[in-house]
């Protein structure tokens, strides 16, 4: 079944012609996603339960005969262009290092590419926690693929691992895997349970009686990048520390609850904090999965509402505008839980909802929320949607 010949495709096949004159062949797509639980766990080799939006990055392409890679973006307004033999990050010009990182990251495998002409476009919004890189970096990496003939040479957790190297290695951010590998392997109207040590994941079918509304702060994120590797840098501090005691451990991944509380004197107290918040949300994950296997949207609830209160007071990666959104949405009734998703200081929060109600949560968002901030929020109702994809066009 054809999902990217839509009217967003369409638009881009007409910006392609003014750019480059001609058809494209091939259109590709990265989704954004929405964490629903396991926030701060997929560097600590942990348990993430991520879904897909059908927000994502978008791109039309034609390949080319030499190595030159061409690109419009329509957000920016911009061309950039690269040279396949010549790849280097590029300060002033922000999104084209993702490309580049995923061109690089593609070769370093052993997959010789061609060069493309290529107009792109998202709607997943900026740095708002919903993984517009990670959709960029994947929505590009099926547009190289496709245009080298090697679509389907690699698995979808490889693609996932290619795209977290470019964002490590080329742009320069420490991320984990979780962003890359749901932009990838989602799946309509289901969350996926990945184990972010050994790359298994498990599709886990969403309720019919739930339903996700996402409030955007639409608050600075000014901390975040520093704030993140700090906070990674305890989580080690925390291993190292508790490796001597308990010497089978690898990553945060492998304590208890009970072994860190035992051995809690050997922690400084923020260290402490950190790992326990990790300790716990692994462990609220499998909890997560299990009352959505058993269709108790309560509990699922409760387990999102302890985790923001566990990343907010032990994690300490929440900020006022994310608590007054997290606040404005619980006080709807219909709503079961709701949390910060993605890395937090900003960006966006989720809930979980009882279908019919989301219209009331987004009303209770627009009346509570600017009070408290100051800031207009924006509200997306969503479903959990499919990740990356790749189709080739046919000729008019
Ligand atoms: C960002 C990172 C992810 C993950 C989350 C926090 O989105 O890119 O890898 O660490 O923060 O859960």
């Amino acid at each position: 079944m054809s999902t990217l010949t839509d009217e967003r495709t369409t638009e881009l096949i007409e910006q392609f012609q003014q750019h480059f004159g001609g058809a494209p062949t091939y259109v590709s797509r990265g989704a954004g996603r929405v964490n629903l639980i396991g926030e701060h766990t997929d560097y600590n080799d942990g348990f993430v339960l991520p879904v897909a939006l059908k927000r994502d990055v978008r791109f039309v392409l034609r390949p080319r005969a030499d190595r030159q890679v061409r690109l419009f973006s329509v957000e920016f307004g911009e061309s950039g262009a690269f040279d396949l033999d010549n790849l280097r990050y590029i300060p002033e010009q922000l999104w084209i290092n993702y490309i580049q990182g995923m061109a690089q990251s593609l070769e370093q495998e052993g997959i010789r590419l061609t060069g493309i002409d290529a107009v792109f476009s998202g709607n997943v919004p900026r740095a708002s926690g919903l993984s517009s890189s990670a959709a960029l970096e994947i929505a590009s990496a099926h547009a190289f693929l496709a245009a080298a003939g090697q679509t389907g040479v690699l698995s979808g957790p490889r693609i996932a691992q290619l795209a977290q190297r470019a964002e490590n290695h080329f742009v320069g951010v420490n991320c984990g895997i979780m962003d890359q590998f749901i932009s990838e392997l989602g799946r309509e109207n289901h969350a996926l349970l990945i184990d972010c040590r050994s790359l298994e994941y498990t599709l886990v079918p969403m309720p019919e009686d739930a339903a996700l509304v996402i409030g955007n702060t639409r608050a600075s994120r000014s901390l975040a990048s520093s704030a993140y590797n700090e906070r990674r840098a305890e989580c080690e501090q925390g291993v190292a520390l508790l490796q001597p005691v308990l010497p089978g451990i690898r990553a945060l991944r492998d304590v208890t609850s009970a072994q860190l509380e035992a051995h809690r004197a050997l922690l400084p107290e923020n260290v402490y904090l950190r790992c326990r918040h990790v300790v716990s949300e692994n462990e609220r994950v499998l909890q997560t999965v299990a009352a959505l296997q058993a269709g108790d949207l309560v509990r699922v609830g409760q387990l999102m509402n302890a985790s923001h209160d566990s990343l907010r007071d032990d994690y300490l990666v929440s900020s006022p505008a994310l608590d007054a959104m997290v606040g404005a949405m619980r006080s709807v009734e219909g709503c079961y839980g709701a949390r910060l998703t993605g890395a937090g200081f900003g960006g966006c929060a989720v809930a979980l909802v009882k279908p019919g109600y989301e219209q009331a949560m987004a009303d209770a968002i627009f009346e509570h929320y600017p009070k408290a901030t100051n800031i207009w929020p924006e509200v997306y109702m969503t479903k959990a949607a499919d990740g990356a994809g790749v189709e080739q066009l046919l000729l008019a």
